[in-house]
């Protein structure tokens, strides 16, 4: 029977580009917010023996929270034989450990939310630095594409002098790969975050940032002071107008307009959150990925790979 993959609302085109990929059908989740902040769910028909995805970023996931397993538990009631989420950009990753007395951890709380309503989760490139893989974090098989190969494939065609460059150590991961794949060199800049809205950047010595296009790689502009204060960085030493290519574009408040006053020559992201920078797609790579996991839940041992993990590992490079 073919898979369903429902959108939330404002995901609609990812979900006709995953459903297309893997000849799935698709539909949209109704979603009515009532005066008092309560929220009514309403799903399609017609799930009833098949395998469902429901696609909702969860760039606000506190409003979220809630719609989403109630819409989870809904599928199931309505017969799904498996509901998984596909979340391209997966909120609460950053708050990994402690960080001052008290504080909750909620990486690993919100996993066990989701848990309790998902049978698998596929996300793209997790904020996971202190945490290395998603299954410290997800007892469900969980499975991390990655956006490097797309974002390189970008910038090899529309920049063809580009310097990567990270703007913190944290960046490392993805702007080594993104570079080595696209064939240009990179730098990562160093910085020191003192609040959300106070950072410092500071740019290493090197003649690299004069020899072509600064091309800035980061997972996510929030507030976007660490994009705003690299970008000032760049402009200070005489280097070029950066190009900043952002994984999930979270943006909060006047985040873009500031990145854009700061002097980005161009902000482009992906569409994990639908944005009027999204130019880099990530459908073909997430639909190859549900098939790919949910053939890891159908081995007998109900969900347990051979090697003994429960599926979860990096996805093929999109
Ligand atoms: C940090 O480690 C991340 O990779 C981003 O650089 C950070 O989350 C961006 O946040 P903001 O836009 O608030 O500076």
């Amino acid at each position: 029977m073919k898979r369903f993959v429902l959108a939330f609302p404002g995901m609609e085109p990812l979900a006709m580009e995953i459903a297309a990929e893997i000849g799935a059908d698709w539909a949209a989740i109704d979603l009515h917010r009532f005066p008092d902040g309560e929220t009514l769910v309403t799903l399609p028909e017609g799930l009833a023996g098949r395998s469902v995805a429901i696609l909702a970023t969860l760039r606000d996931p506190n409003a979220l929270a809630l719609p989403l397993r109630f819409a989870a538990e809904t599928a199931r009631e309505f017969g799904a034989h498996r509901v998984g989420l596909i979340a391209p950009y997966l909120a609460y990753m950053r708050q990994d450990r402690r960080f001052e007395p008290g504080q909750a951890v909620s990486a690993p709380l919100f996993a066990s939310f989701l848990e309790e309503s998902f049978d698998w989760l596929i996300t793209v490139d997790p904020h996971l630095h202190r945490i290395p893989e998603l299954d410290e974090v997800f007892g469900i098989p969980a499975r991390r594409v990655t956006s490097a190969k797309k974002i390189a494939e970008w910038i090899a065609h529309n920049i063809p002098d580009a310097i990567v460059l990270g703007p913190d150590s944290e960046s490392q991961q993805w702007v080594s790969e993104v570079a080595r794949l696209a064939g240009r060199p990179y730098e990562v800049l160093r910085k020191v975050r003192s609040g959300d809205r106070n950072v410092d950047i500071s740019v290493p010595e090197s003649g690299a940032f004069y020899d072509g296009t600064p091309v800035i790689v980061d997972d996510i502009a929030s507030s976007g002071r660490t994009i705003v204060a690299a970008i000032a960085r760049l402009r200070e030493i005489g280097a070029r107008p950066p190009v900043c290519i952002i994984i999930h574009a979270v943006f909060a408040g006047r985040a873009f307009t500031e990145i854009l006053e700061a002097g980005a020559a161009r902000v482009v992201t992906t569409d994990s959150i639908p944005h009027e920078s999204n130019a880099i797609s990530l459908g073909p790579g997430i639909g190859r990925a549900i098939p790919d996991l949910e053939e890891a839940l159908d081995l007998p041992s109900a969900g347990m790979l051979q090697d003994g993990s429960n599926g979860t590992e990096s996805g093929p490079m999109t």
